[in-house]
Protein backbone atom coordinates (compact mmCIF):
# COMPACT_ATOMS: atom_id res chain seq x y z
CA UNK A 1 0.00 0.00 0.00
CA UNK A 2 1.05 3.59 -1.53
CA UNK A 3 0.25 6.49 0.92
CA UNK A 4 0.86 9.93 -1.38
CA UNK A 5 0.48 13.02 0.33
CA UNK A 6 1.56 16.57 1.56
CA UNK A 7 1.98 16.55 4.81
CA UNK A 8 2.43 13.53 7.23
CA UNK A 9 3.06 14.48 10.91
CA UNK A 10 5.69 13.91 12.02
CA UNK A 11 7.27 15.12 9.82
CA UNK A 12 5.49 18.64 8.49
CA UNK A 13 2.03 19.74 9.52
CA UNK A 14 0.04 22.62 8.55
CA UNK A 15 -3.59 20.83 9.29
CA UNK A 16 -5.53 18.07 10.17
CA UNK A 17 -4.70 16.18 7.04
CA UNK A 18 -1.17 15.57 8.64
CA UNK A 19 -2.52 13.87 11.88
CA UNK A 20 -4.57 11.38 9.19
CA UNK A 21 -1.65 10.91 6.76
CA UNK A 22 0.55 10.20 10.05
CA UNK A 23 -1.89 7.80 11.70
CA UNK A 24 -3.09 5.45 8.85
CA UNK A 25 0.03 3.18 8.82
CA UNK A 26 0.39 1.99 12.07
CA UNK A 27 -3.88 2.17 12.00
CA UNK A 28 -3.90 -0.19 9.15
CA UNK A 29 -0.47 -2.10 10.04
CA UNK A 30 -2.94 -3.74 12.86
CA UNK A 31 -5.23 -5.25 9.71
CA UNK A 32 -1.97 -6.68 8.03
CA UNK A 33 -1.54 -3.57 5.67
CA UNK A 34 2.18 -2.71 4.40
CA UNK A 35 2.05 0.95 3.79
CA UNK A 36 5.01 3.45 2.80
CA UNK A 37 3.92 7.28 2.88
CA UNK A 38 5.75 9.31 -0.33
CA UNK A 39 6.04 12.62 0.60
CA UNK A 40 8.26 15.84 -0.99
CA UNK A 41 11.32 16.22 0.61
CA UNK A 42 10.88 19.45 1.67
CA UNK A 43 14.04 21.68 2.48
CA UNK A 44 13.41 20.71 6.34
CA UNK A 45 13.06 17.42 5.60
CA UNK A 46 16.16 16.41 3.25
CA UNK A 47 18.78 16.71 5.95
CA UNK A 48 16.98 13.82 7.81
CA UNK A 49 17.09 11.43 4.57
CA UNK A 50 20.78 11.43 5.09
CA UNK A 51 22.28 8.07 4.22
CA UNK A 52 18.92 6.61 3.46
CA UNK A 53 18.42 4.14 0.58
CA UNK A 54 17.92 5.81 -3.13
CA UNK A 55 15.09 3.03 -4.65
CA UNK A 56 13.92 5.24 -7.48
CA UNK A 57 15.40 8.37 -9.92
CA UNK A 58 14.18 9.93 -12.77
CA UNK A 59 16.70 12.17 -15.20
CA UNK A 60 14.02 14.90 -16.04
CA UNK A 61 11.26 14.97 -13.23
CA UNK A 62 9.39 18.21 -14.57
CA UNK A 63 12.32 20.55 -14.68
CA UNK A 64 15.23 18.37 -13.39
CA UNK A 65 16.04 15.31 -11.70
CA UNK A 66 14.47 13.57 -8.77
CA UNK A 67 15.03 10.42 -6.65
CA UNK A 68 12.70 8.60 -3.97
CA UNK A 69 14.83 7.80 -0.45
CA UNK A 70 13.49 5.09 1.72
CA UNK A 71 13.92 5.42 5.58
CA UNK A 72 11.88 5.19 8.95
CA UNK A 73 10.62 8.01 11.29
CA UNK A 74 9.17 7.33 14.49
CA UNK A 75 7.71 3.68 13.01
CA UNK A 76 6.82 5.38 9.44
CA UNK A 77 8.08 3.83 6.23
CA UNK A 78 8.67 6.70 4.49
CA UNK A 79 9.73 7.66 0.72
CA UNK A 80 10.98 11.16 0.25
CA UNK A 81 11.00 12.57 -3.09
CA UNK A 82 14.07 14.65 -3.52
CA UNK A 83 13.39 16.80 -6.24
CA UNK A 84 15.64 19.97 -5.18
CA UNK A 85 14.37 22.28 -8.09
CA UNK A 86 10.94 21.69 -6.89
CA UNK A 87 10.79 21.09 -2.90
CA UNK A 88 14.20 22.18 -1.29
CA UNK A 89 13.92 26.15 -0.85
CA UNK A 90 12.93 28.32 2.38
CA UNK A 91 9.41 28.55 2.83
CA UNK A 92 5.82 26.57 3.44
CA UNK A 93 4.89 23.18 1.86
CA UNK A 94 2.29 25.42 -0.45
CA UNK A 95 3.48 28.78 -0.30
CA UNK A 96 6.77 31.28 0.37
CA UNK A 97 7.07 35.06 1.42
CA UNK A 98 5.40 35.81 -1.76
CA UNK A 99 2.25 33.78 -1.62
CA UNK A 100 1.64 30.35 -3.34
CA UNK A 101 4.40 29.18 -4.92
CA UNK A 102 4.39 29.61 -9.19
CA UNK A 103 4.82 26.31 -9.79
CA UNK A 104 2.71 24.65 -7.28
CA UNK A 105 1.57 22.58 -10.60
CA UNK A 106 4.26 21.23 -11.56
CA UNK A 107 5.57 20.48 -7.61
CA UNK A 108 2.82 18.08 -7.14
CA UNK A 109 2.60 16.81 -10.63
CA UNK A 110 5.64 15.79 -9.62
CA UNK A 111 4.66 13.99 -6.47
CA UNK A 112 1.98 12.40 -8.77
CA UNK A 113 4.20 11.00 -10.63
CA UNK A 114 6.66 9.15 -8.96
CA UNK A 115 3.81 7.83 -6.81
CA UNK A 116 2.34 6.48 -10.15
CA UNK A 117 5.49 5.33 -11.52
CA UNK A 118 6.34 3.26 -8.29
CA UNK A 119 2.44 1.50 -7.75
CA UNK A 120 3.30 0.54 -11.76
CA UNK A 121 6.63 -0.32 -11.85
CA UNK A 122 7.59 -1.11 -8.22
CA UNK A 123 10.86 0.41 -5.89
CA UNK A 124 14.30 -0.89 -5.99
CA UNK A 125 13.94 -3.07 -3.37
CA UNK A 126 11.37 -5.37 -4.94
CA UNK A 127 8.36 -3.40 -3.40
CA UNK A 128 5.48 -2.99 -4.81
CA UNK A 129 1.80 -1.86 -3.62
CA UNK A 130 -1.19 -3.16 -4.61
CA UNK A 131 -3.17 -0.26 -3.64
CA UNK A 132 -2.27 3.84 -4.15
CA UNK A 133 -4.20 5.70 -1.86
CA UNK A 134 -3.60 9.42 -2.69
CA UNK A 135 -4.30 12.39 -0.30
CA UNK A 136 -6.12 16.11 -1.71
CA UNK A 137 -5.49 18.24 -4.70
CA UNK A 138 -2.07 17.29 -3.99
CA UNK A 139 -1.98 13.59 -4.23
CA UNK A 140 -4.64 14.18 -7.08
CA UNK A 141 -2.64 13.83 -10.29
CA UNK A 142 -1.08 10.39 -9.00
CA UNK A 143 -4.49 8.02 -9.60
CA UNK A 144 -4.71 10.05 -13.31
CA UNK A 145 -1.18 9.41 -14.08
CA UNK A 146 -2.17 5.84 -13.02
CA UNK A 147 -4.94 5.32 -15.01
CA UNK A 148 -3.35 6.76 -18.31
CA UNK A 149 0.18 5.22 -18.51
CA UNK A 150 -1.54 1.45 -17.45
CA UNK A 151 -2.08 0.50 -13.91
CA UNK A 152 -2.06 -3.49 -14.15
CA UNK A 153 -3.48 -4.80 -11.48
CA UNK A 154 -3.03 -1.77 -9.31
CA UNK A 155 -5.92 0.50 -7.63
CA UNK A 156 -6.21 3.36 -6.52
CA UNK A 157 -8.49 5.33 -4.05
CA UNK A 158 -8.64 9.44 -3.65
CA UNK A 159 -9.19 10.76 -0.24
CA UNK A 160 -11.00 14.67 -0.06
CA UNK A 161 -9.91 16.18 2.85
CA UNK A 162 -10.50 19.50 2.04
CA UNK A 163 -12.85 20.09 -1.25
CA UNK A 164 -11.77 23.83 -0.95
CA UNK A 165 -8.09 23.49 -2.49
CA UNK A 166 -8.59 21.98 -5.69
CA UNK A 167 -5.28 22.22 -7.08
CA UNK A 168 -6.05 24.55 -10.29
CA UNK A 169 -3.40 24.86 -13.31
CA UNK A 170 -4.19 26.81 -16.80
CA UNK A 171 -5.09 25.09 -19.73
CA UNK A 172 -1.57 26.06 -21.46
CA UNK A 173 0.09 23.38 -19.23
CA UNK A 174 -1.75 20.35 -19.92
CA UNK A 175 1.62 19.11 -22.32
CA UNK A 176 4.08 20.20 -19.66
CA UNK A 177 2.00 18.14 -16.71
CA UNK A 178 2.31 15.15 -18.93
CA UNK A 179 -1.24 14.91 -19.71
CA UNK A 180 -3.20 13.05 -22.00
CA UNK A 181 -4.02 15.61 -24.79
CA UNK A 182 -7.23 13.62 -25.61
CA UNK A 183 -8.54 13.42 -22.07
CA UNK A 184 -9.32 17.68 -22.20
CA UNK A 185 -12.74 17.27 -22.33
CA UNK A 186 -15.76 17.87 -19.32
CA UNK A 187 -15.73 14.15 -18.82
CA UNK A 188 -12.26 14.58 -17.65
CA UNK A 189 -9.54 16.90 -17.22
CA UNK A 190 -11.31 19.63 -18.27
CA UNK A 191 -12.53 22.07 -15.57
CA UNK A 192 -14.02 25.04 -15.94
CA UNK A 193 -11.60 25.96 -18.76
CA UNK A 194 -8.10 24.78 -17.08
CA UNK A 195 -7.36 21.64 -15.34
CA UNK A 196 -7.66 20.54 -11.68
CA UNK A 197 -5.50 18.59 -10.11
CA UNK A 198 -8.56 17.34 -7.48
CA UNK A 199 -11.23 16.48 -10.48
CA UNK A 200 -8.12 14.98 -12.43
CA UNK A 201 -8.34 12.36 -9.31
CA UNK A 202 -11.67 12.24 -8.86
CA UNK A 203 -12.68 11.28 -12.00
CA UNK A 204 -10.04 8.52 -12.33
CA UNK A 205 -9.56 7.19 -8.76
CA UNK A 206 -11.26 3.56 -8.31
CA UNK A 207 -12.91 4.86 -4.91
CA UNK A 208 -12.97 8.20 -3.84
CA UNK A 209 -13.43 8.80 0.06
CA UNK A 210 -13.98 11.63 2.29
CA UNK A 211 -13.65 12.02 6.04
CA UNK A 212 -16.57 11.68 7.24
CA UNK A 213 -20.13 10.65 6.04
CA UNK A 214 -22.14 13.80 6.53
CA UNK A 215 -19.76 15.41 4.17
CA UNK A 216 -19.56 12.82 1.63
CA UNK A 217 -23.33 14.01 1.21
CA UNK A 218 -22.70 17.34 1.13
CA UNK A 219 -20.08 17.26 -1.39
CA UNK A 220 -22.98 16.52 -3.72
CA UNK A 221 -24.75 19.73 -3.70
CA UNK A 222 -23.60 22.85 -4.26
CA UNK A 223 -23.24 25.27 -1.62
CA UNK A 224 -20.45 22.14 -0.54
CA UNK A 225 -19.14 21.15 -3.67
CA UNK A 226 -17.52 24.09 -4.56
CA UNK A 227 -18.08 23.50 -8.31
CA UNK A 228 -17.27 19.59 -7.93
CA UNK A 229 -20.62 18.27 -7.15
CA UNK A 230 -21.52 17.19 -10.09
CA UNK A 231 -18.14 15.45 -10.74
CA UNK A 232 -18.51 14.26 -7.45
CA UNK A 233 -22.28 12.91 -7.52
CA UNK A 234 -21.60 11.54 -11.07
CA UNK A 235 -19.28 9.12 -8.54
CA UNK A 236 -21.82 8.50 -5.55
CA UNK A 237 -21.44 4.63 -6.54
CA UNK A 238 -17.45 5.02 -5.36
CA UNK A 239 -17.56 7.25 -2.61
CA UNK A 240 -17.81 6.61 1.03
CA UNK A 241 -17.46 8.63 3.95
CA UNK A 242 -14.82 7.46 6.98
CA UNK A 243 -14.33 8.98 10.55
CA UNK A 244 -10.71 10.19 11.37
CA UNK A 245 -9.96 8.98 14.12
CA UNK A 246 -7.36 10.71 16.92
CA UNK A 247 -4.30 9.27 18.73
CA UNK A 248 -5.63 8.22 21.57
CA UNK A 249 -1.99 7.58 22.84
CA UNK A 250 -1.08 11.42 22.69
CA UNK A 251 -5.04 12.75 23.19
CA UNK A 252 -5.63 11.20 26.71
CA UNK A 253 -6.01 12.67 29.97
CA UNK A 254 -5.08 10.26 32.21
CA UNK A 255 -2.04 9.91 30.99
CA UNK A 256 -1.52 13.37 29.22
CA UNK A 257 2.31 15.02 30.90
CA UNK A 258 1.92 18.10 29.70
CA UNK A 259 -1.67 18.39 32.10
CA UNK A 260 -2.45 17.98 35.99
CA UNK A 261 -3.77 13.93 34.78
CA UNK A 262 -7.46 12.81 35.64
CA UNK A 263 -10.19 10.70 34.23
CA UNK A 264 -14.00 10.55 33.99
CA UNK A 265 -14.19 9.25 37.57
CA UNK A 266 -11.58 12.38 38.87
CA UNK A 267 -12.82 15.42 36.97
CA UNK A 268 -12.38 17.42 40.19
CA UNK A 269 -8.91 17.07 38.91
CA UNK A 270 -10.08 18.91 36.00
CA UNK A 271 -10.80 22.11 37.81
CA UNK A 272 -7.28 22.73 38.47
CA UNK A 273 -6.20 22.44 34.98
CA UNK A 274 -8.87 25.58 34.64
CA UNK A 275 -7.20 26.95 37.00
CA UNK A 276 -4.40 26.94 35.61
CA UNK A 277 -5.06 28.11 32.08
CA UNK A 278 -7.09 30.91 33.68
CA UNK A 279 -3.75 32.25 35.56
CA UNK A 280 -1.66 31.80 32.44
CA UNK A 281 -4.12 33.80 30.75
CA UNK A 282 -4.90 36.67 33.73
CA UNK A 283 -8.42 35.49 33.44
CA UNK A 284 -11.20 35.03 36.40
CA UNK A 285 -14.57 33.58 35.05
CA UNK A 286 -17.68 32.59 36.67
CA UNK A 287 -19.42 30.84 34.16
CA UNK A 288 -18.02 28.29 31.84
CA UNK A 289 -14.52 28.39 30.10
CA UNK A 290 -14.90 28.20 26.35
CA UNK A 291 -11.59 27.50 24.59
CA UNK A 292 -10.35 27.48 20.07
CA UNK A 293 -8.03 25.76 18.86
CA UNK A 294 -8.06 26.31 15.20
CA UNK A 295 -6.72 27.81 11.73
CA UNK A 296 -8.22 31.04 11.91
CA UNK A 297 -9.78 30.86 8.69
CA UNK A 298 -13.52 31.55 7.32
CA UNK A 299 -13.80 28.04 7.51
CA UNK A 300 -13.93 27.81 11.23
CA UNK A 301 -16.20 30.34 11.36
CA UNK A 302 -14.32 32.71 13.28
CA UNK A 303 -15.46 35.99 12.13
CA UNK A 304 -18.55 34.92 14.06
CA UNK A 305 -16.65 34.90 17.70
CA UNK A 306 -16.94 38.29 17.76
CA UNK A 307 -20.54 39.05 18.00
CA UNK A 308 -21.12 36.77 20.12
CA UNK A 309 -18.94 37.36 22.90
CA UNK A 310 -20.62 40.13 24.50
CA UNK A 311 -23.88 38.20 25.60
CA UNK A 312 -21.24 35.03 26.91
CA UNK A 313 -19.43 37.48 28.63
CA UNK A 314 -22.64 39.30 30.07
CA UNK A 315 -23.85 35.60 30.73
CA UNK A 316 -20.46 34.49 33.11
CA UNK A 317 -18.41 33.35 30.32
CA UNK A 318 -14.84 33.00 29.10
CA UNK A 319 -12.65 32.91 26.28
CA UNK A 320 -8.85 31.29 25.52
CA UNK A 321 -7.93 31.28 21.88
CA UNK A 322 -4.84 29.64 20.53
CA UNK A 323 -4.86 29.63 16.74
CA UNK A 324 -3.40 31.65 13.68
CA UNK A 325 -4.09 32.55 10.08
CA UNK A 326 -6.04 35.15 8.39
CA UNK A 327 -4.69 38.77 10.05
CA UNK A 328 -7.84 40.54 9.56
CA UNK A 329 -8.79 37.34 12.09
CA UNK A 330 -6.07 37.07 14.08
CA UNK A 331 -6.69 40.92 14.75
CA UNK A 332 -10.54 40.31 15.81
CA UNK A 333 -9.13 37.95 18.08
CA UNK A 334 -6.54 40.26 19.96
CA UNK A 335 -9.30 43.00 19.92
CA UNK A 336 -11.48 40.62 21.84
CA UNK A 337 -9.05 40.16 24.41
CA UNK A 338 -8.48 43.78 24.42
CA UNK A 339 -12.22 44.39 25.24
CA UNK A 340 -12.69 41.96 27.89
CA UNK A 341 -9.61 41.87 29.99
CA UNK A 342 -9.78 39.21 32.29
CA UNK A 343 -12.32 37.24 30.45
CA UNK A 344 -10.56 36.95 27.64
CA UNK A 345 -7.17 35.29 26.61
CA UNK A 346 -5.65 35.01 22.89
CA UNK A 347 -2.30 33.56 21.61
CA UNK A 348 -1.60 33.93 18.23
CA UNK A 349 0.53 30.92 17.27
CA UNK A 350 0.78 27.55 16.80
CA UNK A 351 1.69 25.28 20.17
CA UNK A 352 1.22 21.82 20.05
CA UNK A 353 2.12 21.75 24.24
CA UNK A 354 -0.18 24.80 24.72
CA UNK A 355 -3.23 23.19 22.82
CA UNK A 356 -2.89 20.45 25.16
CA UNK A 357 -3.52 22.91 28.34
CA UNK A 358 -6.84 24.67 26.85
CA UNK A 359 -8.27 21.05 26.05
CA UNK A 360 -7.61 20.41 29.81
CA UNK A 361 -8.55 23.53 31.42
CA UNK A 362 -11.56 24.57 28.72
CA UNK A 363 -15.08 23.71 29.32
CA UNK A 364 -16.26 23.65 26.21
CA UNK A 365 -14.47 23.62 22.60
CA UNK A 366 -15.97 26.04 19.67
CA UNK A 367 -15.87 25.10 16.63
CA UNK A 368 -18.65 27.12 14.63
CA UNK A 369 -17.19 26.04 10.94
CA UNK A 370 -19.08 26.85 7.70
CA UNK A 371 -18.19 23.64 7.09
CA UNK A 372 -15.88 20.90 8.13
CA UNK A 373 -14.65 18.13 6.79
CA UNK A 374 -14.21 16.06 9.74
CA UNK A 375 -12.69 18.22 12.44
CA UNK A 376 -10.34 16.54 14.65
CA UNK A 377 -10.40 18.96 17.73
CA UNK A 378 -14.25 18.21 18.74
CA UNK A 379 -12.90 15.30 19.14
CA UNK A 380 -10.09 16.21 21.36
CA UNK A 381 -12.95 18.00 23.26
CA UNK A 382 -15.09 14.82 23.68
CA UNK A 383 -12.28 13.12 25.06
CA UNK A 384 -10.65 15.38 27.94
CA UNK A 385 -14.49 16.05 28.83
CA UNK A 386 -14.40 19.43 27.22
CA UNK A 387 -18.27 19.77 25.30
CA UNK A 388 -17.71 20.31 21.84
CA UNK A 389 -20.17 23.34 20.74
CA UNK A 390 -20.45 22.03 16.98
CA UNK A 391 -22.03 23.49 13.63
CA UNK A 392 -24.59 20.53 12.43
CA UNK A 393 -22.22 20.15 9.54
CA UNK A 394 -19.87 17.11 7.99
CA UNK A 395 -17.50 15.41 10.59
CA UNK A 396 -18.70 17.78 13.72
CA UNK A 397 -22.40 16.39 12.90
CA UNK A 398 -21.54 12.99 12.55
CA UNK A 399 -19.25 12.75 16.29
CA UNK A 400 -21.09 14.59 18.77
CA UNK A 401 -24.37 14.10 19.70
CA UNK A 402 -26.17 17.61 20.40
CA UNK A 403 -27.95 18.12 24.00
CA UNK A 404 -32.15 18.19 22.94
CA UNK A 405 -35.01 17.07 25.23
CA UNK A 406 -34.45 13.42 23.23
CA UNK A 407 -30.78 13.11 23.55
CA UNK A 408 -30.87 14.60 27.30
CA UNK A 409 -33.51 11.98 28.20
CA UNK A 410 -31.52 8.93 26.92
CA UNK A 411 -28.38 10.15 28.76
CA UNK A 412 -26.22 10.18 25.16
CA UNK A 413 -25.56 13.60 24.36
CA UNK A 414 -22.08 14.54 24.57
CA UNK A 415 -22.16 18.50 23.30
CA UNK A 416 -24.17 21.39 21.79
CA UNK A 417 -25.13 20.72 18.09
CA UNK A 418 -25.94 24.03 16.18
CA UNK A 419 -27.34 25.69 12.90
CA UNK A 420 -27.14 27.42 11.02
CA UNK A 421 -23.58 28.49 11.41
CA UNK A 422 -24.70 32.03 11.21
CA UNK A 423 -24.12 34.84 14.44
CA UNK A 424 -27.99 34.16 15.90
CA UNK A 425 -27.14 29.84 15.58
CA UNK A 426 -23.94 30.60 17.82
CA UNK A 427 -25.16 33.48 20.13
CA UNK A 428 -27.87 30.55 20.89
CA UNK A 429 -25.75 27.99 21.63
CA UNK A 430 -23.51 29.84 23.50
CA UNK A 431 -26.89 30.84 25.78
CA UNK A 432 -27.23 27.18 25.83
CA UNK A 433 -23.91 26.40 26.99
CA UNK A 434 -24.16 28.82 30.19
CA UNK A 435 -27.39 26.97 30.76
CA UNK A 436 -26.57 23.50 30.67
CA UNK A 437 -23.12 24.51 32.74
CA UNK A 438 -25.01 25.99 34.96
CA UNK A 439 -27.01 22.50 35.73
CA UNK A 440 -23.87 20.79 37.74
CA UNK A 441 -25.57 16.94 37.81
CA UNK A 442 -26.47 17.44 33.73
CA UNK A 443 -22.94 19.04 32.78
CA UNK A 444 -20.96 16.26 34.52
CA UNK A 445 -23.30 13.45 33.15
CA UNK A 446 -22.17 15.08 30.02
CA UNK A 447 -18.51 15.07 29.87
CA UNK A 448 -18.88 11.55 31.18
CA UNK A 449 -20.23 10.37 27.86
CA UNK A 450 -18.58 12.33 26.09
CA UNK A 451 -14.95 11.26 27.45
CA UNK A 452 -16.72 7.78 26.59
CA UNK A 453 -17.13 8.47 22.80
CA UNK A 454 -14.70 5.78 20.91
CA UNK A 455 -12.68 8.41 18.91
CA UNK A 456 -9.66 6.03 17.98
CA UNK A 457 -8.69 4.69 14.91
CA UNK A 458 -10.16 0.80 15.35
CA UNK A 459 -13.54 1.44 13.55
CA UNK A 460 -12.28 3.85 10.92
CA UNK A 461 -9.26 1.64 10.07
CA UNK A 462 -11.22 -1.20 9.63
CA UNK A 463 -13.68 0.67 7.33
CA UNK A 464 -10.30 1.18 4.96
CA UNK A 465 -8.82 -2.29 5.35
CA UNK A 466 -12.53 -3.42 3.84
CA UNK A 467 -12.45 -0.80 1.51
CA UNK A 468 -8.28 -1.76 0.38
CA UNK A 469 -9.46 -5.63 0.41
CA UNK A 470 -12.43 -4.84 -1.84
CA UNK A 471 -10.04 -3.31 -4.47
CA UNK A 472 -7.29 -5.37 -4.19
CA UNK A 473 -9.43 -8.23 -4.99
P1 LIG B 1 -7.98 21.59 9.74
O1 LIG B 1 -7.18 20.47 9.20
O2 LIG B 1 -9.08 22.04 8.83
O3 LIG B 1 -7.15 22.73 10.22
P2 LIG B 1 -8.63 19.74 11.92
O4 LIG B 1 -9.52 19.92 13.10
O5 LIG B 1 -8.82 18.52 11.10
O6 LIG B 1 -8.79 21.06 11.03
O7 LIG B 1 -7.11 19.68 12.36
C1 LIG B 1 -6.44 20.75 12.93
C2 LIG B 1 -5.26 20.21 13.70
O8 LIG B 1 -4.33 21.27 13.92
C3 LIG B 1 -5.62 19.69 15.08
O9 LIG B 1 -4.70 18.68 15.42
C4 LIG B 1 -5.45 20.94 15.95
O10 LIG B 1 -5.26 20.65 17.30
C5 LIG B 1 -4.23 21.54 15.32
N1 LIG B 1 -4.11 23.00 15.49
C6 LIG B 1 -4.74 23.97 14.77
N2 LIG B 1 -4.32 25.19 15.16
C7 LIG B 1 -3.42 25.00 16.15
C8 LIG B 1 -2.62 25.89 16.96
N3 LIG B 1 -2.68 27.20 16.80
N4 LIG B 1 -1.77 25.34 17.86
C9 LIG B 1 -1.70 23.98 18.00
N5 LIG B 1 -2.42 23.12 17.29
C10 LIG B 1 -3.28 23.60 16.37
C1 LIG C 1 -8.99 19.03 6.42
C2 LIG C 1 -10.35 19.42 7.00
C3 LIG C 1 -10.62 18.84 8.37
C4 LIG C 1 -10.19 17.38 8.47
C5 LIG C 1 -8.74 17.25 8.00
C6 LIG C 1 -8.24 15.82 8.07
O1 LIG C 1 -7.98 19.86 6.85
O2 LIG C 1 -10.51 20.83 7.03
O3 LIG C 1 -12.00 18.94 8.68
O4 LIG C 1 -10.33 16.92 9.79
O5 LIG C 1 -8.63 17.68 6.68
O6 LIG C 1 -9.04 14.95 7.30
Amino acid sequence: MLSVASECVPLIKTGGLADVVGALPAALAGQGWDMRVLLPAYRSLRAGAAGWARLWAAEDLFGGPGQVLAGQVAGLSVLLLDAPHLFDRDGGPYAGPGGDWPDNPQRFAALGWAAADIARLGLGDGWQPDVLHAHDWQGGLAPAYLRYRGAGQVRSVLTVHNIAFQGWAPAGLLGALRLPPEQFHSGALEYYGGLSALKAGLVTADAITTVSPTYAAELMRPEFGMGLQGVIAARAGQMTGILNGVDTDVWSPETDTGIIPYSARTLKRKALNRAALEAAFGLTVPGPLAIIVSRLTDQKGIDLIPGAMPAFVEAGGGLVVLGTGDPALEAAMRGLAARFPGRVGVRIGYDEAMSHRLFAGGDAVLVPSRFEPCGLTQMYGLRYGTLPVVAATGGLADTVIGASPATLAAGVATGIVFAPADALGLALALRRLTGLYADRKTWARLQRNAMRQPVGWAASAAAYARLYEGLAG
